[in-house]
């Protein structure tokens, strides 16, 4: 495994084999867990070369205190992209992606003002120039990303519809513990106490699949999930929404199941959980 921490030495690398390899870009911003692990996995079946980025990108964190408290544990997750044989590492400074303050914007319109957008504006934005700026360094045949970020993931596909990268956008499924807490870099902050608390929103999401099967709709679901957090002491429920991935507006009532996930945001302590389940997969 290589690691590049330059723009130039990257390019210089993968050059050799853009013209007969598929090579596939999973990027991250490190604090490695088995979520990261499956996409390297998936990588590896789908692409001839695998390229991680471990960038943790300042234009996409709304809150100063967040971006500080970011876990940085760049050794132990160069270890675990080489055992999981990842080929390229890519793990810049923060210099060397903004060399100065970006003027360009990327807004890709109202699907980034709802739920994560809402909670943390201008977010989107952050993630879709530092994506564009990844996509035209790396220049990947395919780009793996996590299904935990469910919004996140169709923001990108519009950038690549609209910008028309030529790239392959895979969605991998969330890893999960056994309680059913889905892996992120974010549980590294919670106790073993919390964490079991935290599992709260994977039980949520199941029990609101379950109603939107037996009837569509939304209003009666929410009202459950309302109740089964008040039990809780440690969670503060953030938010709870039945959307449309078309544009992740909120629903009233199960339209196309095909086109429905369910996403759910809550606080413990000072750690921010989401996640998702998407109705029928
Ligand atoms: O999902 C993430 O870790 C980040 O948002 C991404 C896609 C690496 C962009 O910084």
């Amino acid at each position: 495994m290589k690691v590049c921490k330059t723009i130039a030495d990257l390019r210089s690398e993968l050059s050799a084999f853009r013209t007969t390899s598929k090579i596939g870009l999973i990027p991250t911003m490190g604090a490695l867990h088995n979520g990261h692990l499956s996409l390297v996995k998936a990588a590896r079946k789908e692409a001839h070369v695998t390229v991680a980025s471990i960038f943790v990108n300042p234009a996409q964190f709304n809150n100063p205190e967040d971006l500080i408290k970011y876990p940085r544990t760049l050794e132990d997750d160069l270890k675990k992209l080489e055992a999981a044989q990842c080929d390229f590492v890519f793990t810049p400074e923060v210099d060397e992606v903004y060399p100065s303050k970006p003027e360009v914007k990327i807004n890709l319109g109202p699907i980034t003002n709802q739920l994560e957008g809402k909670f943390r504006p201008g977010h989107f934005d952050g993630v879709g120039l530092v994506v564009s700026k990844l996509f035209h360094i790396v220049q990947p045949d395919i780009a793996f990303f996590g299904q935990k970020d469910l919004q996140q993931f169709f923001v990108i596909k519009k950038l690549v519809d609209e910008l028309n990268f030529p790239i392959d956008l895979h969605m991998v499924a969330t890893e999960r513990e056994a309680s059913g807490l889905a892996m992120s870099s974010r549980n590294l902050r919670l106790s073993e106490e919390e964490k079991e608390e935290a599992s709260l929103l994977y039980k949520g999401l199941k029990k609101a699949q379950n109603m939107l099967l037996a009837s569509s709709e939304v209003a009666p679901v929410k009202l459950a999930i309302a109740e089964l957090f008040d039990q809780s002491a440690r969670l503060e429920l953030e938010y709870f929404e039945v959307v449309d991935t078309s544009n992740f507006r909120p629903l009233d009532k199960v339209v196309e199941q095909s086109k429905t996930a369910i996403c759910i945001a809550a606080e413990i302590g000072e750690v921010r959980l989401i996640d998702n389940l998407l109705l029928i997969s």
